[in-house]
């Protein structure tokens, strides 16, 4: 039997996602994360944000819709692959249907950061939801496995932390400003990156209920490329502002 029969394709896919994510942590770490503040004329192409983020984030609910209505999906049938599908799902109608339009002086999106998020994107939604819906064997019962309602509540938990620290930073500029001040309030009182802490905490909380490599693969990426990002968001704060509360960690409260 050769290695890849034994592995199986959702195992070598989640392989991929996790060893992209330490490609990404590596290269972000070096030379930095070009968009958003850090965006400039060298980096290419620029793409209007709201409509790039719309864009490439869309494969995340356009894959799966393919995956469930265009294959058997014969594990569908069974309630812990609906609700975990359904986590995922709900996610990305956040992330691509709503997020985008909230931005408030948002910069543009470079292309190649726009290509590769897409391609990211559905590479991702095709390992989730293929691996849901045509592999992932749970017992019915799995719902009410410990692993499974820690893992949705701390999946739950992590999305309301984002989602309320994009609110925090979206609303430090007033409607056609495009400049930056020091966020305050919720876990930014803790840590710089308190969206970013939101989404890690989110997909960990996914991996657990999932209890799958196509989960904790995806955990491992998040972690790679948005603890780097905060990093640098973290140093760049420090030098913009001489009163940046020195206290404050990168991303995980009063450790890191
Ligand atoms: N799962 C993943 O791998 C992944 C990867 C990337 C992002 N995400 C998620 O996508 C969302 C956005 O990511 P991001 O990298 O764009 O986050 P970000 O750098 O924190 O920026 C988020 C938004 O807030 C604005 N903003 C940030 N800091 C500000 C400040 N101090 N003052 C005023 N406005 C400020 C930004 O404006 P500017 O655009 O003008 O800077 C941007 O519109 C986050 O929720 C993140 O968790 C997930």
């Amino acid at each position: 039997m050769t290695l890849a029969a034994e592995i199986g394709p959702m195992e070598m896919l989640s392989f991929l996602v996790g060893l992209l994510g330490l490609m990404f942590w590596v290269v972000i770490s070096i030379s930095g994360s070009p968009y958003g503040r850090y965006a400039s004329a060298s980096h290419g192409l620029p793409l209007p944000g709201k409509l790039a983020w719309v864009v490439q984030e869309l494969p995340c609910l356009l894959v799966p819709l393919y995956v469930v209505t265009c294959t058997p999906a014969q594990r569908l049938s069974h309630w812990p692959n609906r609700i975990l599908l359904a986590i995922f799902i709900i996610h990305y109608l956040q992330r691509s249907l709503i997020f985008p339009f909230l931005i408030r002086g948002g910069k543009p999106v470079p292309v190649f950061i726009f290509l590769l998020a897409f391609m990211f994107c559905t590479l991702n939604g095709y390992l989730q939801s293929e691996y849901l819906s045509n592999y992932a064997v749970y017992s019915d019962d799995w719902v009410k496995d410990p692993r499974f309602i820690t893992g949705c509540s701390i999946w739950l938990i992590g999305m309301l932390i984002n989602i309320y620290s994009d609110n925090i930073l979206r609303n430090l500029r007033k409607p056609g400003e495009t400049g930056y001040k020091i966020p305050r309030g919720g876990l930014f009182e803790y840590v710089t990156a308190a969206n970013f802490s939101g989404e890690v905490i989110e997909w960990y909380g996914y991996a657990l209920a999932s209890w799958s490599f196509e989960g904790i693969a995806f955990a491992l990426f998040t972690t790679c490329i948005l603890s780097s990002r905060a990093k640098q968001h973290h140093r760049w704060y420090l030098e913009k502002f001489e009163d940046y509360p020195k206290l404050r960690k990168i991303i995980i409260p009063f450790i890191y």
